[in-house]
């Protein structure tokens, strides 16, 4: 690197490769400044302060909210841009049909194009971090290069990061996957920056031999946190199919049973279907004295012990959520990890200097700015519709922060995990809830998951669409290559987690939907717990075992056997036309399917 075109800081790292790297990016994308960052809370402050003072934060009224900023995005860049996110793998057939693909060399062309220059006026900050806890066997390291200081401090929420992970490295004991992001809006001398620099044309791009990602033109998000989905699913799920392991679209939750005994659940829920609601809540006071633990809400890295026991980690360290929606009335537990040191991004502002959103509170402000800075008022939003948050306004809070958070999240070999349990948003043919006969008619009913499309991603809303685990946008490798290693994870397994799959969107014919809501959730996880201790009993139904009415806890709830039935119910008219919608996914990928989808899918035809 030559002097006087980057004030170099003093690496923090003795990795001569990991130096040599950064050298290189920074005679690429050529830098005025390159920070090494330590992760400690003085840098964070100080970023901070700088971010304020640039005009990309504003800081909020810090007696509500302590430790707390704003942000807003350009409205151009408010989402994870599936239609620019590319898996570049040597050959198509490794990325499949389902992925965005590009001939790497072609890539690494226009990539080169893209990132020249590109941090000119900027500083290039040098951010290690851990995918789960520092030192752990399950864990993983990335190095970030990102010209965007939010991005930095948001990484310091969700993930691990700084001098542990750089000694971690220095240790030189494991592979480190580069991360290279930018806003891709270099800076003129002179030329002054504007508070959400981006570029119009966005490139998310993963390279699954090399293990590299490449982000340019976005810093919302999924885009932009790259630990997040580019490297804890993308990039990880490549790793774990070599290595013999899963990273998943996951939340895990700790559910303990008035007499201690706790059973860790895995749930797939695709984007904004409620799974940080889901891993946070609060059981019903009329069923006992359950606990529920969080030990996360969007990502599980699963892998098999010594013994053959499926364990899971979280691999993040904060909660990336959809604020819209979110409540003390729908998750108690969000809003206190929330309440300080935490980062809102495109909800509203209020006159006191606060954050407010859709369904936050029942009264709505007389008055805020919303997510553009416009003035917002609930007499405007009836005459036009406009919303005061954008429906995929997120916060960036600490997961430690969190009062259900559970006291095993942090174990670096993880929690057993006992079931899992895929999910969707149907309106109508998905019961509330079922179980899988065996491991292959789950991996089935977990590659065969569809749902209607939700504000998380940019695209239309409300589309069946399907997504095999709520794995669709986030799988690194060919879709039927994935669902073939769901199958061969069986046999490293002593004993196999107990599948099932549940509906809370389910409507009646009036349109509204069947099930009182979220806060009863608990009452169809105990059903699964009481399974995977082989308690309850099951009725056997054409799609799997479902309880009968006396087998779900009812006591405080007026639902009827009759209403039950309804939630339940098995419309074989409707299901064979589900199979056909099963079908074209599985023509899509049919080639690199394991042999076990097709009898699976003839089995259940029979039974229909
Ligand atoms: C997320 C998503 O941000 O799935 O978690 O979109
Ligand atoms: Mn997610």
């Amino acid at each position: 690197m030559k002097q006087g075109k980057a004030n170099i800081a003093k690496p923090l790292t003795t990795n001569r490769h990991l130096v040599r790297w950064v050298e290189k990016m920074a005679e690429l994308t050529q830098p005025a400044r390159i920070h090494w960052v330590d992760g400690s809370k003085e840098e964070y402050d100080w970023l901070c302060d700088e971010m304020v003072a640039s005009g990309t934060f504003i800081r909020l009224n810090q007696e509500r909210w302590p430790g707390c900023f704003y942000a807003r995005s350009d409205p151009r860049d408010v989402a994870r841009v599936e239609d620019r996110t590319f898996i570049c793998a040597l050959s198509k057939d490794n990325a499949g049909p389902t992925n965005n693909w590009v001939n790497p060399y072609e890539m690494r062309r226009k990539l080169k194009e893209l990132f020249n220059g590109c941090m000119r006026g900027r500083t290039m900050y040098v951010l290690a971090f851990s995918m789960g806890p520092v030192g752990s066997p399950m864990s993983r390291i990335g190095v970030q290069l990102s010209d965007s200081p939010y991005v930095v401090v948001n990484m310091r929420i969700m993930t691990r990061i700084g001098l542990p992970v750089l000694a971690e490295i220095d240790r030189d004991t494991m592979r480190v996957v580069p991360c290279m992001h930018s806003v891709g809006m270099p800076l003129a001398p002179g030329q002054k920056d504007v508070p959400w620099p981006c570029a119009d044309e966005k490139y998310i791009v993963h390279f699954p031999e090399t293990r590299e990602i490449w982000s340019y033109g976005s810093g919302y998000g999924g885009n932009a946190l790259l630990g997040k989905k580019c490297f804890s699913l993308r990039i990880a799920s490549n790793i774990a199919r070599d290595e013999g392991w899963m990273a998943e679209h996951m939340l895990i939750v700790g559910l303990e049973s008035p007499q201690g005994e706790k059973t860790y659940v895995a749930a797939a829920f695709p984007s904004a279907c409620g799974k940080t609601n889901l891993a946070m809540m609060v059981p019903p006071k009329a069923l006992g004295d359950w606990k529920v633990t969080t030990v996360g809400d969007d990502i599980a890295w699963i892998k098999p012990d010594a013994n053959g026991q499926l364990r899971a980690i979280n691999p993040e360290t904060g909660f990336f959520g959809v604020a819209p929606g979110t409540s003390a009335k729908t998750n108690p537990n969000a809003i206190a990890a929330l309440s300080r040191n935490s980062i809102f991004t495109n909800v509203a502002l209020t006159p006191d200097g606060g954050v407010w959103w859709e369904g936050l509170t029942d009264e709505l402000p007389a008055e805020c700015l919303d997510w553009r800075g416009q003035r917002w008022t609930p007499e405007i939003a009836k005459q036009t519709g406009a919303k005061a948050a954008h429906p995929n306004g997120r916060f960036t809070a600490p997961a430690a922060q969190c009062p259900s958070i559970d006291p095993a999240w942090e174990d670096p070999s993880g929690v057993p995990i006992g079931a899992i349990v895929f999910g969707g948003r149907r309106s109508t043919t998905i019961p509330l809830v079922y179980q899988a006969f065996n491991w292959s008619a789950g991996v089935y009913m977990g590659a065969t998951m569809g749902s209607e499309t939700t504000p998380a991603a940019a695209g239309s809303v409300g589309m069946v669409r399907r997504d095999p685990m709520a794995m669709l946008p986030f799988c690194g490798y060919h879709m039927g290559d994935y669902v073939r290693h769901w199958i061969k994870m069986q046999r490293s397994l002593s004993s196999t987690p107990r599948i099932f799959h549940v509906n809370w969107f389910r409507k009646g014919d009036d349109g509204k939907f069947l099930w009182p809501g979220f806060s009863e959730n608990m009452r169809i996880l105990k059903w699964i717990v009481d399974r995977v201790h082989g308690r309850a009993q099951g009725k056997e139904t054409a799609i799997g075992w479902t309880p009968y009415y006396e087998d779900v806890e009812w006591t405080g709830l007026d639902v009827s056997r009759d209403q039950f039935e309804q939630m339940q119910v098995v419309d074989r008219l409707a299901w064979r036309k589900e199979l056909i919608g099963h079908e074209e996914l599985f023509i899509e990928v049919h080639d690199h399917l394991p042999p076990e989808m097709v009898y699976e899918r003839e089995l259940l035809i029979c039974r229909l």
